[in-house]
This record gives C-alpha cells, structure tokens and sequence, in this order.
C-alpha cells in the first residue's frame, strides 16, 4: 500500500526551483533574481560574532532587529513581522488569513509562491491578467473584490515581467478596497524601482489598517542564502496573527544579526542599486540589438518574449550548455519567454553572447 497523503498535498503546486546546486562546473547563475555580490566584509564579520551563541535559540522575538527597523523605517517595532525569508511571512499571511470558502487575488504572471496560498488552505484563488505592457491591471484586481475576499496581493516590481507601477495607482487602489481584505504589497524589488522612493509607500500604513509591506534581505542586500525578510503593517494584529500560525523560532541567529548589520550600509544598497542600473540599461541595448524588445524593468532582472518562431526549451537548452541559467517562461506563467537576473558585468556578457550564439 503506498503511503496516503492529504488531499492539501496533492492541491499544491510544486515550486519551480532553479538548477545548477549539484554540479561543480562554473556557472553563470542567472535564474534567480539574486545579487552577484557576495556579502558585505562588516556582514560577515557579524555573521562570524554570531556564531559562538549557537548553542542557544535564537531571540525569536527578533527584538534587535526590529528595533533597527524601527529605527529605519519609522513604524512601530508592533507593526513589524519578521520571517524565515519573505516567503515565510506570505505562507504564514496565507494561513492567518485563508480558509475553504474564502478568495484571495492576485495577478498572473506573478511570483510563484501565491498560487501556493489558495491551495495550501482550500481558499478560491482569483488570478487576474497583467495589461498589455506586463504591469498589474488594478482595476481589473479590484473588479474581483467581494464580501468573500480576505487577501490581495500586488507584487511591485512585478517578479516575473520586471515592470512596476506606481504609488498613485497603489494608493488609489487601497482607497476603495474594504477594510476587511488585507492587502500585501510585495515589496521584494523596490530598491531597484526608480520610478519612486522605495520608502514612499511606508505613508500608506497610517492610512490602511489592512495593508502589509513585504520586504526582504534576500535581494538588494544580498542574503538570500540566510533566508530573512520582514513585513511593514498597517495594523499589529497582521503580526500578532502571522506568529500564531508559526513555529517560535523562525528566524535564526546567523539572520538576524546579518539583518541588523546590513541595515547599517545604505551606502552599499545604493552602490548596487546604481550598479544594477547600469547593467539594466546595457542588457536592454544589447537584446533589442538582437530583436528582441524586454519589458520595462524596475528590477534586478529583466523579461522577454522570445517570439513566436523561438522554442522557449530550445534557447534554454542551448544557454545551459554554454553554462548560463536563465528561467524559462513556462515555470513561471508566461510560456515563450525567459527572465535573466541582471548579473556582474562579466556575467551578463557571458549570458548575451551565450543567447547571440543559440539565436
Ligand atoms: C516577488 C517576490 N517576493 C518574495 C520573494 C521571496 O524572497 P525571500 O523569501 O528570499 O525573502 C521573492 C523571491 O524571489 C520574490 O521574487
């Protein structure tokens, strides 16, 4: 007899990890979306002062690290969540929120993770298409608000098309959705988004209870390998209620202290973000060079349609026996194309003259 799983099990979607972990031959990793700078050097050296209280648990209130972010941000140490990554506060909003007989909506194209909340908890989830330029449609998202409505997510920048839109549409988005529906605006590329201050959406808390900034350490800061990220909210019950559904102790030692040291190096924030840029504009010459037009991106990663004569598998093939890891469209929900993390210079002209060859 085989082993007999629930039926949540055979709901969920199996998430899309990327290739490359096993082998040894250098790689070009760039299917991502993480920074191709290693960790600061002050980082480190907090990582390494860590790492001789090992033997306890950690603070699994995290309280230093959202007193720092307290500190930075100029919310309430109340009003911030903490999580094991992002991701960990969005699984967790999902099961504080989500139940048979409830709806969430997003959009579609968008980050991976969300279909994982309807089908984790038996919620209906409504998936709404992106415009004609690859950016959310909100009033399309809001036609799709009712009495049953519990979360909306926005994703901005948008992962996987790179496009953002801006705090004028979010705000008046927010000004007509009821107050009984939370609404996550997933924040992970915001830093690299020129089309605002990436702090400018930290107003709207004051005026939406039921909103919640989802950030993390894992991309501008470049610790996605120690898995920390954080959430801004409206109101504190939204992290009173994400720490019911979870473990105590979902952050680590090692995190927490990279967390509160990298909040001291805006300089460096600055310094990549300005890097990235440089790269999102030379990448872009260098693909419409090759006919190919990428969206508008206000993030560390651009997307592209590869048109209709091009096998998205094909050219996916090729990169990878040149040693390039990009992901391909159909993983994501946009069969056709392919989203290529802006690397090191070195990196991204390994990646271009790699797609000139298989094109
Ligand atoms: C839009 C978006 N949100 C959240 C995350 C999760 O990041 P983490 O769990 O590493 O904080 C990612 C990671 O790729 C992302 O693209």
């Amino acid at each position: 007899m085989p082993l007999e799983f629930s039926e949540r099990v055979a709901r969920l979607p199996t998430y899309p990890v990327a290739g490359g972990y096993a082998g040894d031959a250098p790689l070009v990793r760039l299917a991502s979306n993480e920074s191709p700078y290693p960790p600061l050097p002050e980082v480190r050296a907090a990582i390494e002062r860590a790492l001789g209280t090992l033997n306890r648990y950690p603070d699994p209130a995290n309280s230093l690290l959202r007193r720092r972010l307290s500190d930075r941000y100029g919310v309430p140490q109340s009003r911030i969540a903490i999580g094991n990554g992002s991701c960990d506060i969005l699984l967790a909003a999902g099961e504080a929120l989500l139940e048979p007989g409830a709806e969430l909506v997003y959009s579609w194209p968008s980050f991976s993770v969300y279909p994982h909340l309807g089908a984790a908890s038996g919620a209906r989830a409504i998936t709404v298409a992106l415009d004609d330029e690859d950016r959310h449609d909100l009033p399309a998202m809001l036609r799709e608000i009712t009495v049953a409505t519990r979360l909306a997510i926005i994703c901005n920048p948008n992962n996987p098309t790179s496009t953002a839109i801006t705090l004028r549409e979010i705000a008046a988005f927010l000004d007509e959705v009821p107050p009984h529906v939370c609404v996550i605006v997933d924040e992970a590329y915001c830093e690299f988004n020129l089309l605002e201050d990436p702090d400018a959406s930290i107003d709207l808390l004051d005026h939406h209870p039921n909103l919640m900034l989802l950030r993390t350490f894992s991309k501008v800061h470049g610790l996605c390998g120690l898995r920390v990220g954080f959430a801004l909210c409206g109101s504190e019950r939204l992290p009173q209620a994400l720490d019911q559904v979870r473990q105590p102790f979902f952050c680590n030692a090692l995190a927490q202290a990279a967390a509160v040291e990298a909040l001291e190096h805006q300089d460096a924030v600055i310094d990549r973000v300005a890097r990235n840029v440089a790269e999102r504009i030379s990448v872009a010459e260098r693909l419409r060079a090759l006919g190919i037009e990428p969206a508008e991106s206000q993030a560390n990663f651009c997307w592209f349609s590869l048109g209709a004569e091009r096998d998205e598998q094909a050219v996916m093939r090729g990169l990878q026996e040149r040693g390039v890891l990009v992901r391909g469209g159909t993983a994501l929900g946009g069969a056709g194309s392919l989203r290529v993390t802006y690397g090191t210079p070195q990196e991204n002209a390994r990646f271009l003259d790699a797609l000139a060859e298989v094109l």
